[in-house]
């Protein structure tokens, strides 16, 4: 047990700690205005993502920082993509699916690099790890006041946008964490009855 919990393991703090956990919501990509954090802002919210748990510490997760005209590349790529899988496709659902990464000034593509073959971790492990990563990550923005939304739909799977981010064929995509600066006015959202999702177990049922 961590010193700070011998005598009180639920003190103000951590009560405001978990609070603050389960007050993180994701806000609309849209939504998401200027400014969004800056490299050094990010690499403190990366201090998070680097305490995900991680089995045989393989350090999967990687992020990507797509700002500015970046975001332009992106949305080439994700032509691109449709384009390949739908010669047909028309030019409205091109112009919407290039208008996707426009919609956030910064976009943290994740992914978990997979090493093949290990021994003692699967690589749904090391996504699993890399996912759990990108969870502190939005935690750890939620803390600091950024708004942030993981998205991901077909280009997250596809493996010529996978490609072109630099990402190895056995490698996955997380999904993009769109992020920036929320509105002032957000909805707070209900959340379910966390006991619902807990039961105890006591042995085999036969
Ligand atoms: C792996 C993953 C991929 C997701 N991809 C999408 C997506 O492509 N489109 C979408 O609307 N929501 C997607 N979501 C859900 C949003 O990130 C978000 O959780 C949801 O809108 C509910 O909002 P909340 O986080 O405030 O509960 C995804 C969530 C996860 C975990």
């Amino acid at each position: 047990m961590p010193d700070a919990a011998l005598d009180a393991p639920f003190d103000s703090a951590s009560e405001a700690l978990i609070d603050l956990i389960a007050s993180r919501q994701s806000t609309k990509a849209v939504d998401l205005a200027e400014p969004a954090p800056d490299d050094a802002e990010l690499e403190r919210l990366l201090a998070a993502a680097v305490s995900a748990p991680d089995h045989g510490a393989l350090r999967p997760w990687r992020f990507l920082s797509i700002r500015g005209s970046a975001r332009e590349r992106l949305s080439d790529v994700f032509e691109a993509a449709l384009r390949a899988r739908d010669p047909m496709t028309c030019e409205e659902d091109v112009a919407a699916l290039r208008g996707k990464p426009l919609r956030s000034p910064l976009i943290l593509a994740v992914a978990a690099e997979i090493t093949e073959n290990h021994p003692k971790v699967p690589p749904e492990e090391q996504v699993i790890a890399a996912a759990c990563a990108t969870q502190n990550v939005l935690l750890a923005a939620h803390a600091a006041g950024w708004g942030a939304v993981l998205l991901t739909g077909w280009v997250a799977h596809d493996p010529t946008v996978r490609k072109a981010l630099g990402f190895g064929e056995k490698d996955r995509l997380i999904g993009f964490l769109y992020m920036g600066t929320p509105p002032a006015d957000r909805r707070v959202k209900k959340r379910p009855e966390p006991g619902k999702f807990l039961k105890s177990w006591t042995g085999p049922t036969d």
